[in-house]
């Protein structure tokens, strides 16, 4: 049984500093859009990911990779880049086009949260699409555990604090001891709050409203759906795979 006491919530990429990541065992979270099309990619039988930080990045590493084996994809303030092969909608991510093949994936928040983690002794990959995967894992763990919510340029993502919640809310059983760590127990009572229709109020939230013009409308509704996939990646020296086992 996980010790309750020893997981953290930090509440965007900008609030935590890559050392305090050193040795734990690490849950990115970005609902929408990133962690959720890294997971239906993965489903629909994409090889690997690699995630980068920047622009720049992206264009280094395409520019010496076989094309018919790479995908350059991502997006900058929700909308997909001029030039690269796919955007950061979950539907684009088919097995006609992913299957077999590595992904360059370049995102305003995900991506950047992602390479913060390059220390940690374990870094998942998770949205609600896969929530009891990684409940499961982390059920295992001994390490200090820390759920990284991208956030949005700084600030809160309710949808990633929502998810945050919902995973601690599994692993506790509903019942989250008084002296656990202050951003667990504001996840916790934020799923506690407004778990009940995810959906709905993550249509509400701020960043389903900034994406409200740019995207299909199809993406929020699809990442919203909760566990419809036993698939965890899993980032090792600096690659996305699938976990193991
Ligand atoms: C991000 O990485 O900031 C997001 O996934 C943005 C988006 O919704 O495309």
């Amino acid at each position: 049984m996980v010790n309750l006491k020893k997981i953290d919530v930090f509440y965007s990429l900008h609030s935590f500093q890559e050392d305090e990541l050193r040795d734990k065992t690490v849950v990115i979270i970005d609902v929408l859009r990133a962690s959720s099309t890294i997971v239906t990619a993965f489903m629909n039988g994409a090889k690997a990911i690699i995630p980068v930080g920047d622009m720049g990045e992206a264009s280094k590493i395409a520019q010496n990779v076989d094309s018919d084996n790479y995908l350059l994809c991502g997006e900058k303030d929700g909308e997909k880049i001029e030039g690269y092969d796919l955007g950061n909608s979950p539907l684009e991510y088919t097995k006609e086009i992913v299957e077999g093949k590595t992904l360059i994936f370049n995102t305003t928040n995900g991506t950047k949260a992602i390479k913060k983690s390059l220390g940690s002794s374990k870094t998942y990959i998770s949205a609600f699409l896969n929530v009891n995967a990684i409940v499961e894992e982390l059920k295992a763990q001994t390490n200090d555990i820390v759920l990284v919510c991208a956030g949005w340029k700084g600030r809160l993502a309710f949808e990633d604090m929502l998810l945050a919640g919902n995973i601690i809310h599994l692993l506790s059983e509903g019942n989250l001891p008084n002296d656990a760590r202050d951003g667990a127990k504001v996840a916790f009572g934020l799923y506690d709050k407004y778990g009940d229709d995810i959906s709905t109020v993550i249509h509400q939230s701020n960043h389903a409203m900034r994406l409200k013009d740019i995207i299909d409308s199809g993406d929020i509704d699809y990442c919203c759906q909760v566990d419809i996939t036993n698939i965890l990646p899993r980032l090792k020296e600096g690659m996305i795979t699938l976990t193991d086992g």
